[in-house]
């Protein structure tokens, strides 16, 4: 059992990151909570606006490819355990300019090792949890489900890099005895979700009535987990974790995504008394994805049987609460719809 006293945790203002530091902080006020992030366009300060003045809880505005930036966070804080979510993590961005997903998830995941190692030596009491993806096995058929066991088979230069980190995470606790924990996760949806993301973009879509871009078949399967079920499994591998062991997180709900489109649609209609049929006359196929692995699916049993982990959410729960929160919160898509979204949004869906 790790008792972390200072946790540095990369990409805090993402996605995951910031719903982790939201449950987290207050929870654990004896912990002091560095995020370190560099504020790309997946960063938003405006996901920790209820966190940012606790007393355990500081900003560290720097980039994990910048050795130097590492190096003043670990002399100013000395930690103990490190959460690291930081990365490029957007498949269709992977494919329209690789480069950055190599430099921050390959070359950035280095050097944040590098940092842990020097810092603590590898002392048993201290972590170095690392955040990765059930995409790096690949593609799965109609049938089977990926265990820890599972052959790393990754298709898309995001889940190439992710496959590159683990495996260098990995390597790091074989050879110079780094106490490291690794969790391959399926896809995340819940509050704070940048609306490139399938979930989001829908959600969003539906409230403006705008198209809603289905690739291909639209029979794509992905396996939903609540984020915070995510990050409850995340506090409970750091602090209990074998280090050296890699456990899959999934949330037992495999959809495609033409099913997702459609809850969407239905749960949007009843909370702003839209008709279903009218948001699901919104859907457009277009060209799939390169590259575009068929099915995903999670055999979480490890987890569950040895750390005791369970997902609370089923995917109708999770999704109502959802899409309220971006109903409840459109201050914040606000914010987050800088040019860039806008560039982002037209780049990828006027070439399909
Ligand atoms: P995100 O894109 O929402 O957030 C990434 C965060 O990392 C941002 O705050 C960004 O500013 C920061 N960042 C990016 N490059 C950086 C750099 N060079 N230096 C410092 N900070 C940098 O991502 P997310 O969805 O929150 O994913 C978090 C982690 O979980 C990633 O490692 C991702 O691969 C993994 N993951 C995500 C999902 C999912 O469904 N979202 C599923 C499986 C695994
Ligand atoms: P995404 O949210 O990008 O996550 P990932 O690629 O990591 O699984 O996509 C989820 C699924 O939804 C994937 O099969 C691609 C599909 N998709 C669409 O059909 N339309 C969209 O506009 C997006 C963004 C994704």
């Amino acid at each position: 059992m790790v008792t972390p006293n200072t946790i540095v945790v990369t990409g805090g203002a993402g996605f995951i990151g910031s719903n982790f530091l939201n449950l987290m902080v207050p929870r654990h006020p004896e912990i002091l909570f560095v995020n370190f992030d560099a504020l790309t366009y997946a960063g938003n300060l405006a996901s920790l606006e209820s966190i940012k003045d606790l007393p355990n809880y500081r900003f560290e505005h720097g980039d994990i490819r910048d050795r130097e930036a590492i190096k003043r966070v670990w002399e100013t804080h000395k930690p103990d355990c490190v959460v690291h979510f930081a990365a490029e993590s957007h498949v269709d961005r992977s494919i329209s300019g690789p480069t950055d997903f190599i430099e921050t998830n390959v070359v950035g995941t280095l050097n944040l090792l590098e940092a842990f190692r020097a810092g603590t030596g590898g002392a048993t009491s201290t972590r170095f949890h690392h955040i990765s993806t059930d995409e790096v096995f690949g593609a799965l058929g109609d049938e089977g489900l990926f265990t820890e066991e599972t052959r790393y088979d990754p298709s898309s230069p995001y889940s190439a890099s992710k496959a590159s980190s683990d495996h260098i995470v990995r390597a790091y606790h074989r050879t110079y005895g780094l106490p490291v924990t690794i969790t391959n996760c399926s896809n995340n949806y819940g509050p704070r979700h940048f609306p490139e993301k399938l979930v989001p973009l829908m959600i969003l879509n539906t409230m403006e009535g705008k198209p809603l871009p289905v690739y291909g078949s639209g029979l794509n399967v992905r396996d939903w987990l609540y984020v915070a079920d995510h990050c409850e499994a995340i506090w409970t591998v750091l602090t209990q974790g074998v280090p050296g062991e890699t456990y899959n997180v999934g949330g037992n709900a495999e959809k495609t995504n033409l099913d997702v489109v459609h809850s969407i649609c239905r749960m949007v209609g009843e909370e702003t008394g839209k008709s279903y049929d009218d948001l699901a006359g919104l859907i457009t196929y277009v060209k799939d994805r390169p590259g575009h692995d068929f099915r995903y699916a999670i055999d979480a049993t490890k987890i569950r049987t040895e750390l005791g982990w369970e997902p609370t959410e089923t995917f109708e729960s999770g999704l109502r609460k959802t899409v309220r929160w971006y109903i409840e919160n459109t201050n914040w898509i606000d914010q987050i719809r800088s040019g860039e979204y806008r560039s982002w949004i037209e780049k990828n869906y006027s070439q399909r």
